[in-house]
């Protein structure tokens, strides 16, 4: 007998169907090492190879849903008989092409389920929409020590406002070109439409993937902004965030927790993408905790593979009884003195720069 024509026995269909109806419409099954996931569906049997066609999760966890097995990890979903994926129009949750996962053949024989295991199909791997080419290695192009700055302040466009860190950041930035012969480039959080992290690392560690799963799904996810700066162009990063009752910003967290990508590299491939990079943060509120969020925030950025100078940061609060807000605007807006700091904080974070990648 030719090995094609080879079928093996899965069980008793009746009894494979009421389990099946009993389990939402689907369950693992593995023979010869195979893992497979075996679906009903409308009076339809269905067998598919169980490792996911985007980073291998596994299907057989999944949901049955309208005849398609969705992924656990990030909700690709496939034809529970065919494999196929679904078509880009159909599917929320991402805009490239998810391909296809091998089937396998079965045959139902006097009320027993049979399978073909010689025969699965062929897979097609997955065709990523994603802007830009993240996924490169990191290499430092030629060329002058290039400062990124990060603005965190929380600010509604339509309505702007001054914003004491967002100051300090943008006149050391303007003036570092002049002073350190350096390219700059400043990023405002609040420009950018970025998606929330979805904690995919809660569900399995390979689960939260470099380039970010969330950014290979949705092209207009804008946190791809922040990681081809960060990873790909900078030297140096300077975070300016105000105090928000003790802590940085929201936005400031919302990029770490999508920074997790990054930092995940490290712990599941021992692949540091953060290497010769400095670290520099301009902290600003009317109230205290500046020691805090410095500490916070450095540690976070230490975990990526930044390095930081001496005296790492510049900051500045009234202290813990002020709420005389308009007169610490103006102390910022006119202090000569925090100015002077924030431009000295990045000619030490450009200096290391230089040493590092000298
Ligand atoms: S959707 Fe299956 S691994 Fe991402």
């Amino acid at each position: 007998m030719e090995e094609k024509d080879k079928w093996t026995l899965v069980g008793s269909a009746a009894e494979l169907v009421k389990e099946l109806e009993s389990n939402g419409g689907l369950k693992e099954i593995s023979f010869d090492g195979k893992k497979i996931v075996l679906t009903y569906f409308e009076n339809k049997f269905g067998a598919l190879n169980s490792k996911c066609n985007h980073m291998g999760g596994p299907l057989a966890k999944g949901k049955l849903k309208n005849g398609c097995v969705e992924c656990p990890w990030h909700y690709w979903q496939f034809n529970h008989a065919t494999g196929e994926s679904l078509s880009v129009e159909a599917s929320k949750h991402f805009t490239s092409s998810a391909g296809s996962v091998p089937h396998f053949p079965i045959k139902l024989e006097e009320g027993s389920l049979f399978i073909n295991l010689a025969e699965e199909s062929k897979r097609i791997p997955a065709v990523f929409n994603m802007k830009g080419n993240l996924s490169r290695e990191p290499k430092r192009e030629p060329g002058k020590i290039r400062v990124l700055g990060i603005s965190t302040t929380a600010m509604d466009k339509e309505h702007p406002r001054f914003s004491t860190s967002e100051e300090l950041l943008k006149t050391a930035l303007d003036q570092s070109a002049r002073h350190f012969d350096v390219e700059t480039k400043l990023i405002a959080l609040s420009d950018l439409k970025i998606r929330n992290c979805e904690g995919f690392y809660s569900k399995s560690e390979r689960a939260c993937t470099w380039p970010c799963s969330i950014t290979k799904m949705d092209p207009s996810d804008e946190m791809s902004v922040i990681y081809e700066n960060l990873v790909h162009w900078a030297d140096v990063v300077i975070l300016s965030s105000p105090i928000r009752w003790g802590g940085a910003s929201s936005l400031y967290y919302k990029i770490v927790e999508r920074l997790n990508s990054v930092q995940n590299q490290i712990t599941i491939k021992n692949k540091v993408l953060i290497q010769n990079k400095v670290v520099g943060l301009i902290i600003t509120g009317g109230q205290d905790n500046i020691q805090s969020v410095a500490g916070q925030m450095l540690a976070f950025f230490g975990e990526l593979g930044f390095m930081a100078p001496a005296f790492p940061y510049v900051a500045h609060s009234l202290g813990w009884s002020a709420e005389d807000m308009e007169r610490n605007m103006d102390f910022v807006k006119s202090s000569e003195f925090l100015h002077e700091e924030s431009l000295k904080l990045v000619g030490r974070t450009v200096e290391l720069a230089r040493k590092l990648n000298a």
